[in-house]
């Protein structure tokens, strides 16, 4: 059967002559193929309740053998080294205490860039693409215009829009010096440092005389009491500062709104992230600052997920509601 084959425990031998061996001692560790390390990590992770084992497995172990998911399939006989095992036990194991894949991996695609992840940022989600998704509609590709990001994080959203709009410039704030590394170091690995500028600050506080074509964020938004029963992928691991948005999660959307309006350029847009059940909320805060045209935009699962709006054109009087 060839499953039997493919179980099969390797030891790894060092077939030199002894000769060739003298002073450098035998590695006697055991090591396995691709396949069935794929097999046991995965039966490890469904054990220890994680949500999605056969990816997280297969993501650990394309990481620590340093394979594509093609080399997988290609050719799961493979033997990984012991190096190699051993990496990949240490991986499986920190995954078993629910440490996000993404932190032990060190990053983590978002819409078509790969960015660099640590603790000190939030994983970017894919429903954040949802984000970049409209904003890439608002402009076309040869276009000129400014885009702010407030709330950066690793840089996932601003960046992932400059990769797609040669002839935008960005800038990101986050009030985390931490995260604001990350950002500057995943700007750079994607070659969009001259395009994009970093600054920490507390929103818009430090941004006088600048106006924007587009603003973007996806500011904290669960509300504080919520956090202690999320995942502990989340709560034990992602900034506490990328997730709490106060009593109710709607603390960053009351400052943001008014202060949106004030850096957009009259005719500017913006794109908010929301928590699935705030879009009525958040659209009224929006409204109350004086926005335009806002309206909600769900995610590929039918959800809720961005409130999106813009500030009337020059000659329009401001009214509010
Ligand atoms: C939910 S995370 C979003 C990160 C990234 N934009 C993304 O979508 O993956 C929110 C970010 O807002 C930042 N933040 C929280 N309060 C802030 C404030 N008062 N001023 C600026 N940034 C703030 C956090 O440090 C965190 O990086």
């Amino acid at each position: 059967m060839i499953f039997g084959k493919i179980y099969r425990e390797v030891e790894v031998q060092d077939r030199r002559p002894l000769a060739g061996r003298r002073g450098r001692p035998h590695d006697h560790r055991v090591t396995s193929t691709l396949v069935q390390a794929w097999t046991s990590a995965r039966q490890r992770l469904k054990a220890a309740g994680v949500d999605s084992p056969a990816i997280d497995s297969r993501l650990l172990l394309e990481a620590a053998a340093d394979v594509s998911r093609t080399d997988l399939i290609t050719d799961p006989y493979r033997t990984l080294t012991p190096d190699q095992a051993e990496t990949l036990e240490a991986f499986v194991a920190r995954r078993a205490r629910r440490e996000p894949v993404s932190h032990i991996v060190g990053r983590k695609g978002f819409w078509k860039i790969m960015v660099s992840v640590t603790s000190q940022v939030l994983t970017p989600r894919p429903e954040t693409e949802v984000i970049v998704d409209h904003a890439l509609r608002l402009f076309a590709e040869t276009e000129a215009f400014s885009v702010l990001d407030l709330g950066v994080g690793s840089g996932a959203i601003v960046l992932a829009i400059l990769a797609e709009r040669p002839a935008a410039r960005g800038l990101g704030v986050d009030v985390s010096e931490d995260a604001l590394a990350v950002a500057r170091e995943n700007a750079a690995n994607l070659d969009l440092n001259g395009r994009l500028a970093l600054l920490r600050g507390d929103w818009t506080a430090g941004l006088d005389g600048e106006r924007f074509d587009l603003v973007v964020s996806n500011p904290p938004y669960i509300a504080t009491e919520v956090i202690a029963g999320l995942d502990p992928e989340v709560r034990d691991h992602e900034p506490r500062l990328a997730l709490d948005g106060g009593p109710d999660g709607l603390d960053a959307y009351r400052r943001l709104a008014p202060e949106i309006l004030r850096v957009l350029k009259p005719g500017g847009a913006f794109l908010v992230e929301i928590g699935y059940d705030q879009a009525a909320a958040v659209q009224s805060l929006f409204l109350d600052a004086g926005a335009d045209r806002v309206e909600v935009i769900k995610d590929l699962a039918n959800r809720d997920r961005v409130v999106a709006g813009s500030k009337k054109p020059l000659g329009e009087s401001v009214a509010t509601r």
